[in-house]
């Protein structure tokens, strides 16, 4: 609805004294001069941005944000189980669901009082209601329809790896099409993202993700029982415990070298790094729980061959796009995002990659690479923005914890069997 010119004093003295709610509340992106810039200036009128709220809660984080038709971000909230799947070994899905539960309330009303902004000043609300654990997704689903039905809003129901292919774009001035790497502890894909909902998915992990496997392995070397790691993710652990080891004390092959496809495996290479932790806890002759002395190499030897394999796979998947003429021969840009994208050093291999085939490589900032908010208010925005899958009608709608990302082309991707040229993965 238009605003008169008359009410813009009052909007920017609200705007001077607000403040940010609640302990896990982060302060708006925004300021004053950037919203007075974001209302769009008629004569005698001016109309006020459009906002979505964006809901999350595929997996272990209860997070909501707003986020209007600029890109500005007005306000988040997030409530992280991490600490509390750390203890239990892994993700326990009916935890994660109760937990969702406690706080989904909360995290939703914290968002809106960052934002200053009522449910009912929104244009949308948009919740990611695919892939992820079942349990998971129905808790945010199910409280956003009661959103839904009581403000009368439109819900734009979102994807979950959608909207951490499109978060780059929120931060950069990114055109279509770009190639997108998506690493998480749940998804590891290369895709060609031509539109804000028209993919092409040139390959992925044929069993585990590189999170899990990191997880997985921080598990193994009992870093929980670290004072220092014991509160992070398995992945987050590796990365600062690899900065302390040598990676050439232990070589570890990357997999499916021969495979001239961008798919990926983690699940032998696990096994591999599970027997060398049983191997050295032998040798060392320490207990179960006790932390190995060579923790540190294994952690650098580990974290480098995911790099290396990452890396291979994504350097075939731009010569790919190339060769088809699905990316501009030079300036195209590779976006990588996900949990395991904020791992600096998965980065540095990544660079060497997009330098050398003339790529920009872009990366989100580390906090919204993990799950957040904003990405799925933002993905809210793109979807208004382009009139795509803007629902005004809620009746039985269902959320799907399988759901591919796009037009499968991952089979001609392997028949094209590109030779990758041997890079120098010094980073
Ligand atoms: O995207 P995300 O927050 O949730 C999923 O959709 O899965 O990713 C979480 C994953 C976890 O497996 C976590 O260990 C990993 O991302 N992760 C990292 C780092 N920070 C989080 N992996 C490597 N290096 C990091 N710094
Ligand atoms: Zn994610």
């Amino acid at each position: 609805m238009p605003v008169p010119a008359g009410v813009i004093c009052r909007v920017v003295s609200m705007l001077i004294v607000r403040k940010t709610a609640g302990v896990f509340a982060k302060p708006p992106k925004r300021n004053v001069y950037g919203f007075l810039r974001s209302l769009r200036v008629c004569p005698g009128v001016l109309s006020p941005p459009k906002l979505v709220l964006g809901i999350e809660t595929s997996c272990d984080d209860t997070a909501a944000a707003v986020v209007d038709d600029t890109g500005r971000v007005w306000g988040e909230a997030i409530h992280s189980q991490t600490e509390v799947h750390l203890k239990t070994g892994g993700i326990v899905p009916p935890v994660a669901q109760q937990l969702h539960r406690e706080n989904i309330e909360r995290v939703v009303e914290e968002a809106l009082s960052a934002s200053r902004v009522s449910a009912r000043d929104l244009s949308a609300i948009a919740t990611t209601v695919k892939p992820g654990l079942a349990l998971s997704l129905g808790v945010g689903l199910s409280f956003s329809l009661q959103l839904v039905n009581q403000f009368k809003k439109p819900f734009i129901p979102i994807h979950h790896m959608e909207a951490h292919a499109l978060t780059i774009r929120l931060i950069n001035n990114v055109e279509f099409p770009f190639l997108v790497l998506l690493i998480s502890g749940g998804h590891c894909l290369l895709a060609l993202v031509r539109g804000v909902s028209d993919f092409l998915l040139l390959g992925q992990s044929l069993d585990i993700a590189p999170g899990d496997m990191l997880d997985k392995v921080a598990r193994r070397l009992s870093l929980i029982n670290h004072p220092e790691y014991s509160t992070m993710s398995g992945g987050k652990a590796i990365e600062r415990l690899a900065k302390e080891g040598n990676r050439f004390h232990f070589t570890l092959n990357p997999p499916m070298q021969t495979a001239k496809n961008c798919n990926f495996s983690f699940t032998g290479l696990q096994h591999v790094i599970d027997k060398l932790i049983e191997r050295k806890e032998k040798e060392e002759g320490i207990e179960k729980g006790q932390i190995l002395s060579s923790a540190a190499d294994i952690a650098a030897a580990v974290q480098h061959v995911t790099a290396c394999h990452l890396a291979t796979r994504t350097h075939r998947a731009i010569l790919f796009c190339k060769q088809r003429e699905l990316l501009p021969p030079a300036n195209a840009v590779l976006v990588v995002s996900g949990g395991v994208a904020s791992n600096l050093y998965i980065r540095r291999a990544l660079e060497i990659v997009a330098k050398a085939t003339q790529c920009t490589l872009l990366c989100p900032p580390p906090r919204l690479c993990t799950d957040n908010g904003i990405m799925i208010a933002w993905n809210g925005i793109e979807r208004l923005r382009a009139g795509l899958g803007i629902l005004h009608e809620v009746e039985d709608f269902r959320y799907e914890p399988k759901c591919p990302l796009g037009v499968d082309i991952s089979k001609e991707v392997a028949e094209a069997a590109i030779k990758v040229p041997q890079l120098k993965m010094t980073i």
